[in-house]
């Protein structure tokens, strides 16, 4: 069966991706002793140039191997494409006195979804429209070997509902099951979400590897 090695240290994350990659013959480990690896800055003005620095630098601690990193957010219309690759640290600004690309630290999830409501506040509900994005990066030796891009459309609401989730999913309503993204099960959010579609397109490029 092959390896492939996950650049996380979100045990969520871990489980999601190993459950699904074992029903294509895929097993998926994380790096090992990867939180004493020395963090990379996710400073890329793009999905993709973040996981393609992430993946090509901890692909160079275990040679050989086939490493996948990620990088996701939400992008919002009405805020030019906001908070984007800034979304994990997007209340900056309000907590720790810094814009978000200066930041060293993220931010609650509840100051970031705090900020977003704030400036969507005299946004009319048609022109609420975004979408969560999910890139994934697969590197092996420090080069990148594919890229994976996944999206899910919907609307940012004006009073966050449900409790399941993490991040932007309270806000986050899917107008193709109407539910917002912490509405749903851990199933429907892995069926319909950004990080869901990235991976099955991960997992179709594993099945075309032969051997090398
Ligand atoms: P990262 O890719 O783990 O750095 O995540 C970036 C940020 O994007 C997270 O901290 C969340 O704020 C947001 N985000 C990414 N994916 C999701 C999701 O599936 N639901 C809610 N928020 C998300």
């Amino acid at each position: 069966m092959r390896r492939i090695l996950i650049a996380t240290s979100n045990p969520g994350k871990l489980r999601d991706f190993a459950g699904a990659a074992l029903r294509h013959g895929v097993e998926i480990a994380g790096i090992p002793d990867f939180s004493s690896l020395p963090s990379v800055v996710e400073d890329g003005f793009t999905f993709e140039a973040n996981a393609w620095k992430k993946a090509e630098a901890y692909s160079r601690y275990v040679p050989g191997e086939i490493v996948v990193a990620d990088d996701s957010g939400l992008e919002i219309d009405a805020l030019n494409g906001a908070p984007g690759v800034h979304s994990a640290r997007y209340a900056a600004p309000d907590l720790l006195n810094k814009e978000p690309h200066e930041a060293d630290a993220n931010t609650d999830d509840e100051a970031n979804n705090a900020r977003v409501l704030r400036e969507l506040k005299d946004i009319p509900t048609a022109q609420r429209t975004g979408r969560f994005v999910c890139v994934l990066a697969a590197a092996r030796d420090g080069k990148t070997l594919a890229t994976f891009r996944g999206t899910a459309e919907g609307m940012v609401l004006n009073a966050p509902h449900g409790t399941n989730g993490f991040g932007y999913d309270p806000l986050f309503y899917f107008p193709e099951i109407g539910k917002t993204f912490a509405e749903l099960t851990a199933e429907e959010k892995s069926k319909y979400s950004h990080r869901g579609a990235a991976f099955r397109r991960f997992l179709e490029w594993c099945e075309g590897l032969t051997g090398n």
